[in-house]
């Protein structure tokens, strides 16, 4: 972390977890975080769009994990803590379902809310001993504009990201004494992943953000003086999209 505790004389950036680094927003905030002198862990389930994110980074670590698997996100920590710490954890995982609640697959109805929402809740309370350990840290959750308000189409979406901001609300006051950060960074349509698949996206892209904006988020975070935290960071695109 680039500011240290009172204690400590001298301070090393330790590994950073990007949960979800397939993505061109998850690689994008591995690629900031390894900037900062973090070393990447990168997890998702796509081998080849995490070895194409860990050469973005320059090096670091890639671990194929199914986070909707508690098994295998137990096994990956432990991986990702052996002979250094875990001082930075970032969630970017998703899964996405569009259609009205009564015509939209049933499994991929379920799945929006086990990987955004329970998936996610796991991984942070798995992750907090961790980063109390190593602290000051910080535990970045990736939301969205569905974290405070409601699209059709989308109501599973919109429940994981408004229980991703309570789970962020929550887990900042179990840990804000003991020097860890808990951040909600919520962008708006972004030109990537499922961004490009909404209409906005499709005639649009140029007018959306990019994974590097939600990325600089995430170093504002991380980099934030450790007396304070911006507990909640919401990203619009500068046009309407
Ligand atoms: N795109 C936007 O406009 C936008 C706007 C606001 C917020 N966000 C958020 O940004 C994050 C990335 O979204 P995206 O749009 O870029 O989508 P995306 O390209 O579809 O990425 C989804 C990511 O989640 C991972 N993932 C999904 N299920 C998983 C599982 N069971 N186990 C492990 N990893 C899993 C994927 O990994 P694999 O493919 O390797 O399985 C991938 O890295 C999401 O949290 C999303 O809500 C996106």
């Amino acid at each position: 972390m680039p500011e240290c505790g009172a204690g400590q004389s001298e301070c090393v950036p330790g590994r950073a977890v990007v949960v979800g680094a397939s993505s061109a927003i998850g690689a994008a905030v591995a690629v900031e975080l390894a900037a900062l002198g973090h070393e990447p862990v990168l997890w998702g389930r796509d081998a080849g769009r995490l070895e194409a994110a860990r050469a973005a980074c320059g090096g670091g670590r890639v671990d194929r994990v199914d986070v909707t698997d508690a098994g295998q996100v137990e096994a990956a920590l432990a991986r990702a803590r052996d002979g250094a710490p875990v001082d930075v954890a970032v969630w970017a995982a998703g899964s996405f379902a569009w259609g009205p609640a009564d015509a939209v697959d049933g499994a991929a109805w379920d799945a929006v809310l086990e990987v955004g929402l329970l998936a996610a809740a796991r991984f942070a309370r798995l992750v907090l001993p961790d980063l109390l350990a190593a602290a000051p840290s910080a535990l970045v959750l990736v939301g969205s504009g569905a974290a405070r308000r409601a699209y059709a189409d989308n109501a599973t979406h919109v429940a994981a990201k408004h229980g991703l901001a309570g789970l962020a609300g929550g887990l900042w006051l179990d840990v804000r004494d003991r020097g860890v950060k808990v951040s909600l960074v919520s962008p708006g349509l972004v030109a990537a992943g499922a961004g490009l698949r909404s209409p906005a996206g499709q005639e649009r892209p140029d007018q959306l953000l990019q994974p590097e904006d939600v990325a600089a988020a995430v170093r504002f975070v991380v980099g934030f003086p450790a007396r304070g935290c911006p507990v909640e960071v919401e990203l619009q695109p500068q046009r309407t999209p």
